[in-house]
Order: structure tokens, then sequence, then C-alpha cells
């Protein structure tokens, strides 16, 4: 969180090389030397740049900390970060400096691909405070430093770095080194009212990967694989000769054994090593960050070995929160995955994804993710940062932009997921941490957009008209138009307006402003009633006969009893005849399942969660995915990337599912904010036999884990101090034991689930009998899929009558293997 600062910043100004930077321009390098006098108490160097700082004290960084100051609205915010470099600093002769390269500020950024968006070259902030014993020194970044350049001859966001290393000038940030040939620096005007401390957590290297193996493509290429998509680069350890330049190509895919770089677009993602040619040289880039499992690597002196590359994984140093395994290892790869989005993509600003030429603070993508994000880690530093430059860029423009820190050449017209944001995450936040003051930083913000979309209402009450994303990215919207899904946009506008105006009437409410609770409360009821008018049927019938829509009708309560019931059955109806894959895009993945349980629907929310067929859950699992994909079926069956611009792989929206992951198999909900009150409530289904979710809440931590075993149920539960749980456990015979108030402690039941009498499958039973049960089908079909090359239909007539025993039979070329694994599913079905 911001800290207004009690600091005197105002007499360190900016500084720079004297002229604009050019596209692939050189780092620029500061230095100064200065005196240190017996008696120091203290020495904090606060710093930060417009561009990325990497600041060195006496030849050594200052910090573990990278890609500072991250990317914040730096028109309104400018990171700042504080280190004590007391024991770095001897009496005597020391000298700071610090390599700045153009990062965010002033590089290309945006599918735009402009450059300067906040400035015309790189520059730096420093203050270094001196506290003796009886005295005060500052050092202030002014014109007495001395700027050059050294080894980092350019280095770009998108595009990489690109590093000499015969041409770091030996001991330029050691006391007393020559910087005769150096030019002064040239003082920037920047408004140090803008530096704000400690906005955010580090950035920082958090885990190392090794090579899983070294690959010669069909080519001849030679790639390294490290088994995982993440963000951040590879560091190399390399012998060879001087000038020999080692150059790393990064792909988050391949393709017919090659790297796919489609899936970067215009990003050029290669950083480049030119040896001094002395000793092992070890280095890695600083200045840019990559999304990628493998690497490309031409150049290498003799083999390549894998213990010459080490992945490093990079992101926002926040605390993990949230864990959930389950009994499915697909399902909890699934869960894995989502993480590994997440970290993938809070690189101080919350992005859509980590490795083409975007990486934009893309509000929908976040707006999605968010509660599956508070879920899983402490999202209150870059959130609460990236929620304070929305409202600086909202109160400056008028609108709350598409994207944040905002860098487009066009307004953003107010749209339903993207812009509510700013109403929906204080509201997450408020939500999981209890924190009513989250909300009243940001009421202005979310009054302002609620009355600006007010105003936009038809008479009616719809928000009927203005350009709006949808359901964005609906598998079965065309390539062209991701917004244009099977979801009326202006159905979806409508509904999400209702649940923002009831989230706004609760927040006010929360606040203590009873009139403007009241205000939203009586709106809500107005544009309810005009999305009942335009699109509900009497029967609960929708006119986007949509999972979509009837997710949200749902979820958002916009629907009465009956109507309910009915669009329920709807939906469930739908997913089935979508045969389980996803037909939903970034509005309704978040809630479709969520719909499915609340109407009595569980089973079906499981079989849509653990199909396999593309595009679905699941299928990006089997194909090896370790993230999460833009799309479900981002690489089709045979391994070629879907062609549609929008194939990110590694994009966290579409992972919001996991929300009803942590919600229903690990069965934790808070009932009110900071889970001072919770619901514990695992509804086992799919086929699980225990799941385990924990979750360090404010109030300390929760643990819910559940197994069944043959007849048996075990359920064990946490609650921290101060916290209290309603229990529901599950599948329990006796209806009134069912549900349990417990305080805080551990609390664990064993109970015997009466066995249901579940019809038996023999190899008697016909084909539309064993499909009509999607799970005893799926089991099926997989098992004729391991030993057949053709697929098993049982759509046609004929399924009626024909038993597994004549299809086999039919069969000519049948083992006794496909026969033994066939009767061993019938068994365990
Ligand atoms: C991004 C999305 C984003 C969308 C909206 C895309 O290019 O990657 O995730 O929300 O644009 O237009």
């Amino acid at each position: 969180m911001t800290t207004s600062t009690s600091i005197d910043l105002s007499s360190a100004r900016f500084i720079s090389a004297e002229h604009p930077a050019a596209e692939g321009d050189p780092a620029a390098y500061f230095r100064r030397d200065f005196t240190v006098e017996h008696g120091l108490q203290s020495a904090t160097l606060r710093v930060t740049a417009l561009g990325i700082v990497e600041p060195y004290v006496n030849g050594s960084r200052v910090s573990e900390d990278v890609l500072t100051p991250g990317w914040t609205s730096y028109h309104h915010r400018i990171a700042l970060s504080s280190y004590d470099i007391t024991d770095q600093l001897v009496v005597g002769e020391n000298a700071l400096g610090a390599v700045v390269s153009e990062g965010w500020a002033v590089g290309k950024m945006g599918f735009e691909l402009r450059r300067h968006h906040y400035a015309d070259r790189p520059s730096l902030f420093a203050q270094l405070t001196l506290v003796y014993d009886d005295r005060t020194v500052t050092i202030d970044s002014d014109a007495t430093f001395r700027v050059g350049e050294g080894a980092v001859r350019s280095a770009g966001i998108y595009d990489g770095e690109t590093y000499d290393a015969r041409l770091e000038p030996t001991g330029w940030s050691m006391p007393g080194f020559d910087d005769s040939s150096w030019k002064g620096a040239t003082e920037q005007k920047v408004d140090a009212a803008r530096l704000v401390i400690d906005a955010a957590p580090p950035i920082r290297r958090t885990q190392e990967l090794s090579p899983v193996e070294i690959i010669t493509s069909p080519s001849g290429r030679t790639i390294a694989d490290f088994g995982q998509v993440i963000t951040g680069w590879v560091r190399l350890r390399v012998r060879g000769p001087a000038g020999q330049t080692v150059t790393l190509r990064y792909a988050e895919l391949l393709t017919g054994g090659e790297p796919e770089y489609e899936t970067l677009r215009t990003a050029q993602a290669t950083d480049r090593y030119t040896l001094r040619g002395w000793g092992t040289e070890t280095w890695e880039p600083s200045f840019t960050f990559h999304g990628f499992r493998y690497v490309d690597v031409e150049g290498w002196p003799g083999e390549l070995r894998p213990s010459d590359l080490t992945a490093v994984v990079v992101h926002s140093d926040m605390t993990r929160t949230g864990w959930l395994e389950t009994s499915d290892p697909l399902l909890s790869r699934l869960h894995e995955n989502v993480v590994w989005s997440m970290r993938g993509n809070f690189v101080g600003v919350p992005t859509d994804c980590p490795q083409r030429d975007e990486r934009l603070g893309w509000t929908g993508d976040l707006h999605a993710f968010a509660p599956t994000a508070a879920f899983l880690y402490d999202v209150r530093g870059v959130l609460g940062s990236w929620l304070q430059d929305v409202a600086a860029e909202q109160q400056e423009k008028g609108y709350v932009p598409w994207y944040v820190p905002d860098i487009s050449s066009t307004p953003s017209a107010p749209t339903a997921l993207w812009s509510d944001v700013v109403v929906g995450l204080p509201w997450t936040l408020y939500w999981e941490y209890g924190d009513v003051e989250i909300l009243r930083q940001n009421w202005p913000a979310m009054s302002a957009f609620v009355d600006q979309v007010e105003a936009l209402l038809d008479p009616s009450g719809l928000w009927g008209s203005g350009f709006q994303f949808g359901d964005w990215l609906d598998p079965d919207a065309p390539a062209s138009d991701a917004s244009g899904g099977k979801t009326d946009r202006h159905l979806v506008a409508t509904a999400s307006f209702v649940k923002t105006l009831r989230q706004m009437s609760d927040a006010a409410l929360a606040l203590g402003h009873a009139d403007d609770s009241a205000r939203y409360r009586n709106l809500e009821g107005r544009v309810r009633k005009a999305f009942r008018d335009e699109y509900v049927a009497a029967s609960g019938r929708l006119v986007s006969d949509s999972a979509t829509a009837y997710a949200l009708a749902i979820c958002y309560d916009l629907l009465d009893k009956d109507q309910r019931a009915h669009a329920g059955a709807r939906l469930a109806h739908l997913v089935a005849k979508s045969g389980y894959t996803v037909s939903t895009g970034f509005v309704g993945t978040p809630l479709v399942a969520h719909a499915l349980s609340q109407t009595g629907y569980v089973d079906t929310a499981y079989l849509l969660l653990t199909e396999q067929d593309c595009p679905s859950f699941l299928y990006p699992v089997t194909q090896g995915a370790t993230t999460i994909w833009e799309r479900w079926d981002a690489v089709r069956p045979d391994g070629t990337l879907n062609s549609t611009g929008m194939t990110s792989l590694n994009h966290y929206a579409l992972g919001s599912i996991a929300d009803w992951m942590h919600q229903t198999i690990g069965g934790l909900e808070a009932l009110e904010p900071g889970y001072q009150r919770m619901r514990i409530a695992p509804r086992p289904g799919g086929g699980l036999t225990s799941a385990h979710l924990v979750h360090d809440t404010v109030r300390g931590r929760v643990d819910i884990a559940w197994e069944i075993d043959g007849g048996s149920v075990t359920v064990t539960v946490t609650v921290p101090t101060g916290a209290s749980a309603q229990v529901v456990l599950p599948d329990h015979p006796d209806s009134a034991g069912a549900e349990v108030e417990v305080m805080a402690g551990t609390h664990s039941w064993t109970y015997t689930v009466p066995v249901e009498n579940k019809e038996e499958y023999t190899f008697d039973t016909p084909l539309q009998v064993l499909a009509g049960d999607r799970a005893a089908w799926r089991t099926l079909t997989g098992v004729f899929k391991k030993h057949l090359p053709f697929p098993i239909d049982a759509s046609g007539p004929e399924a009626a009558s024909v038993t597994l025993s004549l299809l086999l039979s039919a069969i000519p070329h049948r083992t006794p293997e496909l026969e033994r694994d066939l009767r061993e599913a019938l068994v365990n079905l």
C-alpha cells in the first residue's frame, strides 16, 4: 500500500542523458562518487526511474529486486524503492551507480507499438540519506552525476536485451573510476508529488528451473525445454571466445518440433549475450522479461548442457494464501495451471498475458479473475496499487480505461466486466480482507463510474446501447470478432449493471452512507425490472438461449423462484447439449459452474469441469498445458496453433473457473467480509475421492479436507481464532445432523454413506443407456480410445439395441487387453 512520505523528495531531480532515446539505443549508466565520514548511523537509498533501474553501490547490486520500479500510471504515480545500504558503505570514498533502460516508460509498449508514452529518454531519481550522530547529509540525483554507456546495448520489454560483456566499463560503480569520458547528467522536471513509497511488493526472482531436456529440432535448432510456461528469463553460464554472441529466443510452444513464435505477435523476445572471453561468464537480462517454456539457443560455443541454463521465474513477490489439491491429477494440474498463470501475469501490473506485444493491465481479465486471485495470493499490495492507478486515470480522463496503465490513443467506452472493475474489484477485496478502508478509498471512483452508466441507461433502465465486449471469447464467436458471441452484449451489460448496483448499495451500507445505499438499491430495482421485461420470458427462458445468459440471470439473482428453477434446468440442458465442452467466454466462465450448483445441478457442473474434448477445461491439460490458455482451443488436437491472433498460452482470465473449485470442491465460502463467518460445504462429485483446501485468511488458516473411503466419509476442518463456520457435511445420512455450527479449532467427522442403488452396467447394457450416463460413457470411450484407432459412437438409433458385447464382436481386431480394460472399467463405474 502506498504510504505518503514525510521525507523531502523535492530536492532530487530526475536525471538523464542529453538526448532522447531512439529505438535500440543503449541503456544509460549513471554514477557519482561520494565520501562517508566517521559516525554514520544509517544510509538509506531511495531510487526510482522513468525506465527500469538497477542500482549499484561500490560495485555491487543494491538489492534482489528486479524490474524496478514496475509499471504504474507514471503520469500520476511513480513507485519509489527504499533500501538500507548502511552495510554496503565504508568510511572514505564510495560510489553510487545505476543502469536505467527504457522499460515501460520510454520503450515500445501497447499493441499500437508506440514509444515514449511517459518520457522520451530513460531517467533516474535517487536520493541517498546519510544519517550521522549529529547531522544528516543528503545526496540527490542532479547534474553532478555523470552519464555514460556500458554493456547493455539495448533493452526493450517486448524485444529483449542485448548485452556485450566486452563493453562493460570495469569498476564503473566503484569509487575512483575515471568517468571523464562520460557526460554530465541532464536534469529533468518531474513533479516530486508523483513519487509514492512502497506502492506495491517488489518484483523478484521467486524460483529457478533447470531444463528438463535439450532438444535438437527437426531443422537442427538447439532448444532447451524447461517443462513449464513461466514469466522471467534464462540465466546462462558460458565459456568461450571473446566476441562470440549467444542468442536466446523464447517461445511458449513447439509446433512440428520447432519454436512457435506466433503467440508472441511482433514481440521479438530475444536476448543476446556477447562474451568477454575469459573465465566462466554468468549472465541474465535485467531489463526485459519473457513468457516462455522453450528457449532456442544459437551461437553456443561447444555443446550445450542442461546445467548451462537456468530459467528464472519472476513476478511480484506476494505471499501465497490459497491451495487446493484433489484426488484427480488432471484437476489438480488444472488448478496448478491457474496458479502459474497468476504468477506469470502479476509482474507489477495484473496483465492479460506476459509474452506477446501487449502485457497490459486489461481490466476485464482481472475482474473475471479477481476472486480466484484473492484466494491464491495476498493481492492487497499489487491490486491496491493498481486500483489507485485506475482511479487516477479515471479522474483525469472521465472514464475507466479498458487497460490500466492506459497508453491507448483512443478513449474507452464504459463496458461491463471491463470498466465496472472499479466497483467489482474493491468489493472482492473488501469481501476477502474485511477492510472497509478499501471501499472508502475507492468510493469516489466507484460512484463516478456508476453515475456515468446511469446516465447512459435508456428510459426503461436498460444499458442498451454503446460498445460492449460482451461474453468476450465465447468459443462460438467468429474468429474475427471475439465480442460477437451467442449472448446479446446488452443483456450482459444490463445483467452486470444490476450486480454492480447491488455491490454499490451494500458498499454504501458498509460505509454508513444510508442515502446512497437506498438510491442505488432503487436504481438496481429499476434496471432489474428492465432486464426482466426485455430478456426474460414468463417461464424463465432467456432471449439469448446461451449458458452465459442463464449463468448471469441465476448468479445475479435476476429471476423469481420458478423462473430460476426453469433457468437452471435449461442451463443444464445447454451444457449437456454442448457435450460438456466450454461454451462460455470471459463473462460466463466464472459463473457457469456456480449457476449449475446453485440450481441443483452440481453433477452437471462436474461433468463440465471434467470434460476433455476440445474446447474444455481439461482439454489443455491433456495436451500438456502448464498454464491457462487465452482460448481453451488455442492449440488444436493435432498440435497446431489455432491461428486467430488470440492464442496466448498464458492468460489467467478463464482460470476464473478455479473460484468454483475452491467453493465447491474445497468447500469454502465467506459469509461475511474477512471470513469472520464462513460456510464450509464441500460437494464431492466427478469421481473425486478426496480434496484438501487451505486458505490463509486475514483471521488465520482455514483447512478443509475430505475423503471418501469405500462407504465412509471423513471431513476435517480447522477454523481460525475469532471465526465461526457453518459446516454442511456432504452426503450425510441424517439430514438433521448434516449441518453443524463450529467455532475456532479443528473438528472432524467420520460417517457412513448410504450406498446408492446404482444400476450395474454389464456387457449386455445397450450403448444408449451407457451414453446417457456421461461419466460412465467418458470412461468407456476412454478405454476404446486407448485400444482403437477410431472413435465409437452411440448417437444413432441402433444404439438402443446394440450392447457392448455386440459392439465388441463387430470389431475385427479387438484384443484381449481391450476386453480386460472394459471389464475393469465396468466394475469400477
Ligand atoms: C487481451 C484480452 C483483453 C482484450 C479486450 C486482448 O487483446 O489479451 O485479454 O481483455 O484484448 O479487447
